[in-house]
């Protein structure tokens, strides 16, 4: 068996239908990020260039904060590199204990659980609560992500996906279910892709009236919505409805890891029973400690949050003026819609290549095909001069390859 032929053979399936991820290599600049360094070529052989990062998911450049680097900085010196072991077994350091209480705290939960990454706590909750609970049925939104989606398959758990967003058809399936089974509903407030947000309390008066737990993804929300960051439930004085918030640290809090928030119960109920939190190597001490720092900070100040969405505003705005078509949501999350992948790369490779703005094709299997995009994400560190440079390549590259512009809304 050709075993490198196989690999290769599938690989040149994915470049044929335009789907081939090649990743830029950066280096983020402290203190002066949207501002990268790219390396071109293996391992920059070929040189480097500098670049705006517009595609980022460090919302809100807290990836560079002087609190966050401090307690970073500090904890290392302190500490020392690595937890040295798994939460069982010597890896609890006081730095995860003071984060989980402060992700608590956050969520105004009795307890919150640390695990290494979002993708790690949406994967190891869900597959044990569903696995766990004797006969738990799940519900998943269609448009739930990958994490989610493995974790509950790898519970085996009986899985009814409902329409996206669509509380009649959650209705629907959870009036067909008899009373006495375990329910768990599992959604997202903000969705990445297209930058859309749940209807949240209508979902959780679903949720009561066929008793189901409720399970939010917060992911993408954390830190940038609601009084003291704590998201769009927060916003919307939900928190204490939602039986599992879920979310990260390494987007708005600009670190790294996620959690899960919700009862004593709960959390214990996983702590005692997931294997991705029982048997792997406890987060960095340092990383813990720049998150606690970061969640403190955008807990008191509204002063990013409200910057970010001025940002966003002011991006769309300029967008709209020139006709780039993009999906309307009422987030943070610009999708450029350019709706074919050849074309999506060509313009991303072009704005890179000839302009120093970094804009990453996002493409099938992250978003159905026919919808390729480009995702801007702004940020209270984009400046206006980034904005315009921005602006103004992407009006130059619509020209030049004559791609249709929306009319110009007011
Ligand atoms: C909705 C959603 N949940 C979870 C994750 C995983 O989070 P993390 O990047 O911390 O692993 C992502 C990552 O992009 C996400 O978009």
């Amino acid at each position: 068996m050709d075993y490198e032929a196989l690999f290769q053979a599938e690989l040149d399936g994915l470049k044929t239908e335009g789907r081939y991820r090649i990743f830029a290599e950066l280096e983020r600049k402290a203190g002066n990020f949207p501002q990268a360094k790219r390396f071109d070529g293996e391992g920059g052989e070929t040189g480097t260039q500098d670049v705006t990062v517009w595609c980022s998911n460090d919302y809100l450049g807290m990836g560079q904060h002087p609190d966050v680097l401090g307690a970073m900085h500090e904890t290392l010196d302190r500490c020392g590199a690595g937890a040295g072991g798994t939460r069982n077994i010597s890896g609890t350091t006081h730095s995860h204990v003071v984060l989980e209480r402060e992700l608590a705290d956050l969520h105004g939960k009795q307890a919150a659980l640390l695990f290494t990454s979002g993708y790690v706590s949406n994967w190891a909750a869900l597959s044990t609560l569903a696995s766990k609970l004797p006969g738990c049925v799940v519900l998943s939104d269609a448009g739930n992500h990958a994490s989610m989606i493995e974790g509950i398959r790898h519970s085996r758990a009986k899985c009814l996906k409902w329409a996206h967003n669509d509380v009649a058809d959650l209705d629907r399936l959870l009036a067909s279910l008899p009373a006495d089974v375990p329910k768990l509903v599992a959604f997202e407030s903000v969705y990445s892709m297209d930058g859309d947000i749940a209807p949240i309390a209508e979902i959780l008066d679903t949720c009561e009236k066929y008793g189901a737990m409720s399970y939010l993804d917060e992911v993408h929300a954390v830190g940038l919505y609601g009084p003291r960051g704590g998201g769009i439930a927060e916003r919307e004085g939900l928190m204490d409805r939602v039986t599992v918030i879920e979310g990260t640290l390494g987007k708005a809090f600009g670190v790294m890891g996620g959690y899960i928030a919700g009862s004593h119960a709960m959390c214990d109920f996983v702590r005692s029973f997931a294997s991705g939190f029982i048997f792997t190597t406890a987060l960095p001490p340092a990383l813990a400690a720049g998150a606690t720092a970061s969640i403190k900070h955008l807990k008191a100040s509204s002063v990013e949050r409200e910057a970010h969405q001025e940002r966003v505003a002011k991006v769309r705005r300029r967008l709209n003026a020139i006709g780039i078509p993009m999906m309307d949501n009422p987030s943070h999350i610009i999708p450029v819609m350019v709706g074919d992948p050849h074309h999506c790369k060509m313009i991303s490779d072009w704005l890179l290549d000839t302009h120093g703005i970094y804009v990453q094709p996002i493409n099938y299997p992250t978003v159905p095909k026919g919808t390729e995009r480009l995702r801007i994400t702004p940020s209270p560190v984009h400046t206006d001069g980034d904005v315009d440079r921005l602006v103004s390549a992407l009006s130059e590259i619509w020209s030049q390859c004559a791609l249709a512009r929306v009319s110009m809304a007011a």
